[in-house]
This record gives structure tokens, C-alpha cells and sequence, in this order.
């Protein structure tokens, strides 16, 4: 059988690792023939394929990106497009997809799953916000680069007296500013899912002020909008699934809260930094696992579902019980994050 890999969306470090373990165990183990898709679903609609082999899948483990690229292509967007997909699969005799990709992706594969074509999810983003699975690769890594950027502006944060934002990615969840926050001690998590209140902010630099504290670091996700108010977006176009795009919010914030409290506040977007470059190990490991399980779901004739992580435990999970949905931000953890604020 042939089976068809893609990417879609936004990249995450650790795609190549899936696509590595995809290949190794679908040729090794099931001799299997496996066909990478340029670009995501935009690949499937031009015919622009290429074959995966051994030798093509190696060294790619540490890899950042994407060997077979990705884009934001939606082949439901207009009327014909998912016919020429299927026709576009028929004619390259692809008898199954694994479908790399966050909430958009996986719900064209469920999409195509009801015309016929077979697809199994491997849940990507590093915003960490799909259900049916704990953990998305790349998300770690993420968070392991947010947290290095929050160690750094401690120490010029204290140093000049001043107040440090650091915005990172999260369009609709708080996953990366949240475990970022935890593990950099930061004094301020601010995340969509909680509308912030910027008096209550800067109450609380002053509390730390007061008690000998002349700095504080803020962290704040992009999707994060103050109490009544909304996202700060850098551009009002869309991409084909309706998303805009976001940014600018700790610019916001920095300049409400040199103006509230005449203290020096300096921003920093950490933007793709957070999604360029190698995995962490976690990654590596989490998207190694999450490959052989999707290879071996194709096996079984397992489709429209996706691959996740419960616990230590590889599962399957309908992609109907995934697709539309969020995972917000655990309150838990964000009780506990927030013991150290202000
Ligand atoms: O990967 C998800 C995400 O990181 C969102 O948090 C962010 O809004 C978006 O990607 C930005 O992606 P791009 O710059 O590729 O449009």
C-alpha cells in the first residue's frame, strides 16, 4: 500500500521526528511505499509529492521545520477543490494519509475521512491546545525557549529596576505563557482564557515594590485582551481558515503600565523563535511515539482517528471528538502559578 504523509499549519519542532518514524516503521515492518505531500493539503490539490525513502527519512530527527514544508492551504474552501484532492489521491494510488497537523488539518482529514479517504491524526501545535491528547509535540519546546528567554530578562529586569514583558505565542489558550510563567518564576501570567485587569497588574508591581521588589516580569500570550476589551491584532487579513493574525498585546500593556506607574517597561515578542529549531528531548521522544502509533493505526485500519498522549499511554481518539474543540489552560496549574504573583 501507499500511504501519504503531509504537514499542515503552523510548524512545530519535532514534525520531522513523526515523519522519520513513520517511514522507518512503514517500510521496515509493513512495506509499505510512503509518498510525502508538499506543503499540507496545498500538495494533495497540485500532485506535488515526493517519494519518502530511508535514506530520505534520515538524519532528520533533530531536525526544526518541516522536510516537506507546510501551508494553511484549506481544500474546502471553495466547491471543487476536495473533489480534486480525492481525484488527486485516486490517480497517485494513495490508499491512506497520516495527517500532521493542528485543529485546521485534522479537520479536513475528518472531512476527507466521510468522502473516503482514509487519514490518521498526529496532533500538532506548540500551542498545546488540541483535546484528546495531553501533550502536543512541540509544545515543550516551546515552553523550554520562553522559559531561557524569562531567565535572561530576570537578570536585566533586576538590574535596571524595570518592569519586563515577554509576549509569547497562544492564540486562544495560555498553554506556553502558563508552564513558561511557572517554570520562570514570572510575578504576572496573563492568557486568553482569563481577560486581565491592568490595575490589578500594576497593583501588584507596587505590592512587590513595597515589599523591596523593583521589578517584575510579565508574561503575557498574544490571545491575551484586558477585561472588557479586545485581542491586539498586527493584521486584519485572514488565512484560509479564518484566523487573523495576533500580536502586539505586551506593547499594549507595556505602554498602560509605564503610564499608570511611571516605571521604565521594556517588551520583548518572542514570536518564531518559539517554533524554529531543534526539539527538545521530550519532543523527540513524544514524536517518535507518536509516528509508530500512527503508522500502526493506518495498519489496523484505524482511520478518521487521531493519535495522543494520556498519562505515559499512546492512544486513539476519534477525530469527531477532537475537531472544533479547545483545550483551555489547566485552572489547577494556574492556582498554583499564581501564588507567586505580585
Ligand atoms: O502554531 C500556532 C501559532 O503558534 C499561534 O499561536 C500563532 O498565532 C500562529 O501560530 C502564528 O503562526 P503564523 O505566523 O505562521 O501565521
Amino acid at each position: 500500500m501507499k500511504v501519504g504523509v503531509l504537514s499542515g499549519g503552523g510548524d512545530a519542532p519535532g514534525i520531522n521526528a513523526v515523519i522519520r518514524a513513520v517511514v522507518r516503521k512503514g517500510i521496515q515492518k509493513y512495506h509499505y511505499d510512503i509518498l510525502g505531500i508538499k506543503d499540507g493539503w496545498r500538495g494533495l490539490l497540485e500532485n506535488e509529492f515526493v517519494s519518502l525513502d530511508l535514506k530520505a527519512a534520515s538524519g532528520i530527527l533533530p531536525r526544526g521545520g518541516s522536510i516537506l514544508g507546510t501551508s494553511r492551504t484549506n481544500p474546502f474552501k471553495d466547491k471543487k477543490s476536495p473533489q480534486i484532492a480525492l481525484k488527486n489521491a485516486k490517480k497517485a494510488g494513495i490508499g491512506a494519509f497520516v495527517v500532521i497537523g493542528g485543529d485546521d488539518t485534522l479537520s479536513v482529514g475528518h472531512q476527507f475521512s466521510k468522502l473516503g479517504l482514509k487519514c490518521v491524526g498526529v496532533p500538532k501545535t506548540i500551542d498545546n491546545d488540541l483535546v484528546g491528547t495531553d501533550y502536543t509535540f512541540g509544545f515543550m519546546t516551546a515552553v523550554a525557549i520562553a522559559t531561557e528567554a524569562l531567565d535572561r530578562l530576570h537578570t536585566t529586569a533586576e538590574t535596571h529596576h524595570r518592569v519586563m514583558i515577554l509576549e509569547v505565542m497562544g492564540r486562544y489558550t495560555g498553554w506556553i505563557a502558563l508552564m513558561a510563567g511557572l517554570a520562570g518564576g514570572a510575578d504576572a501570567i496573563l492568557v486568553p482564557e482569563r481577560p486581565f485587569d491592568v490595575k490589578a497588574i500594576c497593583a501588584s508591581i507596587k505590592r512587590r515594590q513595597e515589599r523591596g521588589r523593583n521589578f517584575s516580569i510579565i508574561v503575557v500570550a498574544e490571545g491575551a485582551r484586558p477585561k472588557g476589551g479586545k485581542e491586539v491584532v498586527y493584521s486584519e487579513t485572514v488565512d484560509e481558515f479564518g484566523h487573523i493574525r495576533l500580536g502586539g498585546i505586551g506593547y499594549y500593556l507595556g505602554k498602560e503600565i509605564e503610564r499608570r506607574l511611571k516605571m521604565e517597561t521594556r517588551v520583548v515578542v518572542l514570536g518564531h523563535l518559539q517554533r524554529g529549531g531543534s526539539p527538545t528531548p521530550f519532543d523527540r521522544v513524544l514524536a517518535t511515539r507518536l509516528g509508530i502509533a500512527a503508522i500502526d493505526l493506518v495498519h489496523e485500519k484505524k482511520f478518521d482517528h487521531m493519535v495522543g498522549i494520556r498519562g505515559s499511554k499512546i492512544i486513539a481518539v476519534p477525530l469527531e471528538k477532537v475537531i472544533g474543540k479547545r483545550k483551555s489552560v489547566d485552572p489547577e496549574l494556574y492556582d498554583i502559578a499564581s501564588v507567586f504573583f505580585g
